[in-house]
């Protein structure tokens, strides 16, 4: 099985997931983005669903799809949000963000009722902070100042800019990123909760506490659904 057959295998399985009626957080990167597409074809064949985008970006590819959107204004809870990861530590927590999104995604997945996360079996790590930087979203101005104090926790941050000198990257709150480079992260709600008191940080990539479950596939290509082992 390819890497588009393994995606489309995955993408299935999340959407079956997906009940007529449902409002659904839909997730952001090329994770979710597969699982939107999926949606988009049954919405197409007959199911009825309202979504809550998380970004532009699925904002865009939601509409393209015709799948009938609100905003997380419009509704009180959903009942499924299905994401994307960077990491998936062994107690479901998680990091997110190299996409950009973590804030709209943190906002919108906090107010599901389920949330499930999709991903390829590599974003499985031991220990959160082990394979990718932790992003962390902070208001412009001032943020050189922001990146100090992050410093100071021992973070390391670096402003995401992808055009090298150009630019900075702006998300869809717009902010910038500080991608951070923390050891790997013995007590991440500790990390958490200090990165929160950071003035100058919106929000950051630790999503802890929040996944009930996960799809993965590997290379071999069959789907592994994992259950958090502390949701009851
Ligand atoms: C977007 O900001 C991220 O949180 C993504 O969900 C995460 O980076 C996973 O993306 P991929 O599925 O593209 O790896």
């Amino acid at each position: 099985m390819d890497d588009a057959a393994r995606l489309a295998a995955l993408a299935r399985r999340a959407a079956d997931e997906v009940r007529d009626g449902m409002i659904l957080c839909l997730g952001t990167g090329s994770t979710a983005a597969a699982v939107v597409r999926e949606i988009g074809a049954r919405v197409a064949h007959g199911l009825r669903i309202t979504g809550v985008p998380t970004s532009e970006k699925t904002a865009a590819l939601a509409r393209d799809l015709n799948i009938p959107l609100l905003t997380l204004d419009d509704v009180d809870r959903l009942d499924l949000g299905i994401d994307g990861a960077d990491e998936i530590d062994p107690n479901l927590d998680l990091i997110k963000g190299a996409g950009g999104a973590l804030l709209h995604e943190k906002l919108v997945g906090l107010a599901c009722d389920r949330y499930l996360i999709v991903a390829a079996s590599e974003k499985l790590v031991p220990q959160l902070g082990m394979r990718m930087r932790l992003p962390v979203e902070v208001i412009p101005l001032g943020w050189r100042q922001t990146a100090a104090r992050l410093e100071a926790l021992g973070l390391h941050p670096t402003l995401r800019a992808p055009d090298g000198d150009a630019a900075p990257f702006v998300t869809d709150g717009g902010h910038y990123i500080l991608d951070c480079a923390p050891a790997p992260i013995a007590d991440a709600p500790l990390l958490a909760s200090r990165i929160k008191a950071t003035s100058g940080v919106v929000e950051h990539g630790l999503f802890i506490g929040m996944a009930d479950r996960a799809l993965t596939v590997d290379g071999k290509g069959p789907v592994t659904a994992i259950a958090c082992p502390l949701s009851g």
